[in-house]
């Protein structure tokens, strides 16, 4: 396994641990710290001797955002060339469950880092939000959409708009985090639920996972153009033109099924 700087990686018992660990700045997400993280996950991933990734934060956050030190300078050419974000999408191929446990501040790219995650864990001190509009800017490592297939546009713009703090309370309320633990227990709790995990078949594990992503990732405008195919299909069929002359005389229908 590579050395890394800012994070602390483990594995023992078929789980790979990933501990974010700039706890001076909250885990503030720097470019360098994100390849960090994902080339940890990937190197799991590759791993036969691992079944499953536990990601957690070393000090008072998971991670308190985007390493906005790094960023307050940039520029939109400058992101293009970077093309920053390459590395958050390795996150998405990685094929083993993820397991997030996560506390204190997680927010920013930190709250997107954990809804990158396929299960969460949150201690009951976690605090979620996408302060980026404070900020006078908006997520831009899948927030904006991750948090929506969660919980649905009118609650999702609520808390993207206000930028606010969400509590793990409510963060459990919306299904944004599995289950929600005491502090001192979270690690535990985490573990236990991932060698449980660790224990099934590791490509029913997989492809489940593949599939799952699947149902969520099929979108709004793909689903509307496959519904249309079919409402035009109806009209080639005689119950259509059956059903709708009924109307207009004002009769019962007599549908054939053709
Ligand atoms: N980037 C860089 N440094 C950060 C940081 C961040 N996102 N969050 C915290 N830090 C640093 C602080 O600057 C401070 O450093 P110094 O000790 O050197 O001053 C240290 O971490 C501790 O933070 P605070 O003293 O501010 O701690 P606090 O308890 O008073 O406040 C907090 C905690 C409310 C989380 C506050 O730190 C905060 O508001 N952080 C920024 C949160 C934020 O806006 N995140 C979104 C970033 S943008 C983004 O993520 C874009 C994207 O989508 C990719």
């Amino acid at each position: 396994m590579s050395n890394f700087q800012y994070i602390n990686v483990l594995s023992r018992n078929s789980i790979g641990y990933i501990n974010l660990n700039r706890p001076k700045v909250l885990n503030a997400l720097s470019r360098s710290m994100v390849r960090e993280i994902v080339n940890a996950m990937e190197d799991f991933d590759q791993n036969d001797e691992i079944k499953v990734i536990i990601m957690s934060g070393e000090g008072r956050a998971f991670a308190a955002g985007a390493d906005i030190d790094e960023m307050a300078e940039d520029d939109p050419v400058r992101f293009e060339l970077l093309n920053q974000f390459k590395d958050w999408d390795r996150i998405a191929l990685i094929k083993k469950p993820i397991i997030g446990a996560v506390h204190g501040f997680t927010l920013g790219g930190g709250f997107e880092l954990a809804l990158c995650c396929d299960i969460l864990f949150a201690a009951e001190n976690a605090q979620f939000g996408f302060p980026e509009i404070k900020l006078g800017v908006m997520p831009g490592a899948g927030g904006t959409q991750r948090l929506t297939k969660l919980m649905g546009k009118t609650k999702a713009l609520e808390w993207l708009w206000l930028g606010e703090p969400m509590s793990a309370k409510e963060a459990l309320h919306y299904g944004v985090v599995n289950r929600l633990v005491a502090p001192e227990i979270l690690l535990e709790e985490t573990v236990r639920f991932a060698e449980k995990i660790a224990m099934q078949p590791p490509l029913s594990l997989r492809l489940i996972k593949e599939a799952v992503q699947k149902a969520v990732d099929y979108s709004l405008y793909e689903g509307m153009q496959f519904e249309r195919k079919n409402f035009y299909l109806l009209f080639s069929s005689q119950d259509q033109k059956e059903g709708m002359k009924a109307f207009i005389e004002k009769r019962k229908p007599n549908f054939e099924g053709k």
